[in-house]
């Protein structure tokens, strides 16, 4: 029997995706199943992107540049002119989603058995690609108690070795909603630039930040120019997780040539949704805006609802569509696989992320789920009643 590598048996499972087969289970029993476990925004794609596609007459649908197209990538350039960060289109690689842009970042600044330092909770997902590319993620904590603030910074001195490459932020985070401020990105810049380390920062959610607070990107950061790397992406800006379509922006050349490389192999991103994601720059302000009331709008009902259920400690968010939730219970694994096979409230139920797998040191988040606020309020309100509902009768 050929065999599998050890890769490929490290690759961890999806935290969020692993409950998949509870919910068909209980959807086939008929019940009613109020997703909060995964990013997908109920949010209508912007119009000016769904008429690009249907109004391009292509007659072969081929490759683009491996880069990605250049009137794509220079009015992306623009978009971050506006945002007050200074690049250009030579400055730009279109990738297949924020994910491969991840990969391509990855594979161009480290090799086996590299160290990558990432304050957790973080993006499950950073996980399987430090895997795939045989990297070491070590973990700095951030706690619930401080809203998931940076931890501090001498927490991230101490774990640098001489095999550490980079820091990852996710800039707000996801899983925890918590926006860096100018100081901690001005603390995590010193740091990187002490020790010659790359700062890679994930700004997919750059656009969700709330209360009237700023968004400072790290290429706003004078001086970082050599150490920045941003990850973008159009999945969640435009409500468009379809299109698979993201970005990797960085001032380094060295870094834009290596990972042009490994664009070049995999040979284009997706030429239509290219098409879609350039129109989407012409969304009109209007629409961000009312994206965004309505996002702080779901965040306040959740966050109130929450905090009404005895036991439950939950951290504000002000930034992306997502929040950790403490609950009085031992092993959220247990209690969401429990939610879906064995629990119903007028024969609805709830999906959540259990929080564990986004940490990477064992045993912590245990008691901490991640919920995803994409659904409607009134669908939040029912969903807070059924797990208020389920922790009254649920047994560890
Ligand atoms: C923090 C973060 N980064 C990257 C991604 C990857 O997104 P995509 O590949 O759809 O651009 C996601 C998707 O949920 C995410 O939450």
């Amino acid at each position: 029997m050929p065999t599998i590598s050890n890769k490929g048996i490290h690759m961890p499972e999806s935290p969020i995706r692993k409950l998949v087969p509870f919910a068909e289970e209980a959807q086939k029993q008929g019940k009613h199943i109020f997703y909060l476990n995964i990013g997908q925004p109920d949010i209508k794609t912007p119009q000016v992107a769904l008429d690009a596609i249907k109004n391009s007459n292509l007659e072969t649908l081929a490759y683009s540049r491996s880069e990605g197209s250049e009137s794509y990538r220079t009015k992306i350039a623009g978009y971050y002119k506006k945002h007050s960060i200074d690049v250009t289109h030579n400055d730009i690689i279109v990738t297949t989603g924020g994910s491969e842009a991840l990969l391509f970042a990855f594979g161009s600044i480290m090799d086996e058995g590299d160290e990558i330092i990432i304050p957790e909770p973080f993006y499950a997902n950073y996980n399987g690609f430090s895997t795939a590319s045989g990297v070491n993620v070590i973990p700095v904590i951030s706690k619930i108690e401080d809203n998931f603030a940076l931890p501090p910074i001498e927490a991230f001195e101490k774990l640098i070795t001489p095999k550490t490459k980079a820091i990852l932020i996710c800039n707000p985070g996801n899983p925890t909603g918590y926006l860096y401020s100018k100081e901690e990105i001005k603390k995590l810049a010193a740091i990187v630039k002490k020790h010659d380390l790359f700062l890679i920062a994930d700004e997919v959610y750059r656009e969700f930040v709330y209360d009237g607070v700023e968004h400072y990107s790290i290429l706003q950061e004078a001086g970082l120019e050599d150490h920045a790397i941003i990850i973008d992406s159009v999945s969640k800006r435009y409500s468009m997780c379809g299109a698979r379509i993201g970005y990797l922006v960085s001032k380094n050349k060295a870094v834009i040539t290596t990972a042009l490389k490994f664009a070049q192999a995999r040979l284009s991103p997706p030429t239509l949704a290219q098409i879609a994601s350039e129109a989407a720059l012409d969304t009109p302000q209007r629409y961000f805006d009312d994206v965004k009331d309505e996002y702080v709008k779901r965040r306040n009902t959740l966050i109130t609802e929450l905090e009404k259920i005895e036991g439950v400690k939950v951290a504000k968010p002000n930034g992306a569509f997502y929040c950790i939730a403490e609950l009085p219970v031992k092993n959220t694994d247990n209690f969401a696989k429990w939610l879906l096979e064995s629990f119903d409230y007028n024969n609805n139920t709830v999906m959540v992320a259990p929080a564990a797998g986004f940490y990477s040191t064992p045993g912590v988040g245990l008691n901490q789920i991640r919920i995803a606020y994409v659904l409607n309020e009134e669908s939040l309100k029912t969903s807070v009643k059924i797990l208020a509902e389920a922790l009254k009768v649920y047994k560890d």
